[in-house]
């Protein structure tokens, strides 16, 4: 029986073999295919690699990752108790959105990321995030409240880089982050 981690190794593999998007892949630094821990319960799902993703090679390391890692300190867990990775895996040139084929060309290989790990809860960040998943469902009417969907949880919550510096809604993600423990123990 192959491990989870044995399983994302060959995920990676794959990504790079069947060379997807290799307009991103060329222009970008390296490929980013996830961090943490595999056998976690939470897996949290972002946009695309930004600037500082791209250089280190993980997941969320800039200011956005900072926040977040406040958020997960508050609620009393650290980035190896966690599993993250980003919908695309390449930085898009000059942190343009990710266009929808290129979201389309990674989206098998996250499910195939879920499907490894079996997360209690998969936590996506951003309307693109959630709208992979899950597309008819707003982020503004959404957020934090669990969806239950094709024998997976989502908890739906705004992007952090864009709750860093917008007073409101940085106050709705604390609010929503706060709520994961309690959403957990319940589907445990
Ligand atoms: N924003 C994302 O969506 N993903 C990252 O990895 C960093 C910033």
């Amino acid at each position: 029986m192959a491990t989870k981690q044995q399983k994302l190794d060959k995920i990676k593999q794959q990504i790079l073999d069947n060379k997807i998007c290799p307009e991103l892949a060329e222009q970008a630094t390296q490929l980013v295919f996830g961090d943490g821990n595999p056998d976690a319960d939470l897996v949290f799902i972002g946009e695309a690699p930004g600037k500082n993703e791209d250089i280190q090679g993980k997941p969320f390391v800039g200011a956005a990752g900072k926040f977040l890692n406040e958020m997960l300190e508050m609620i009393g867990l650290k980035r190896e108790d966690i599993y993250i990775t980003n919908i695309v895996k390449y930085r898009p040139p000059a942190n343009r959105d990710p266009l929808p084929d290129e979201k389309a060309a990674f989206l098998p290989y996250l499910e195939s990321q879920l499907d490894a790990i079996q997360p209690k809860l998969t936590i996506t960040l951003g309307r693109h995030s959630l709208n992979c998943f899950l597309p008819d469902l707003s982020i503004s009417q959404v957020h934090g409240q669990p969806k239950r969907y094709k024998g997976r949880v989502y908890l739906p919550l705004f992007h952090p880089a864009a709750a860093l510096y917008n007073g409101g809604m940085r106050q709705t993600l604390i609010d929503d982050f706060a709520a994961i423990p309690a959403i957990l123990q319940k589907l445990t």
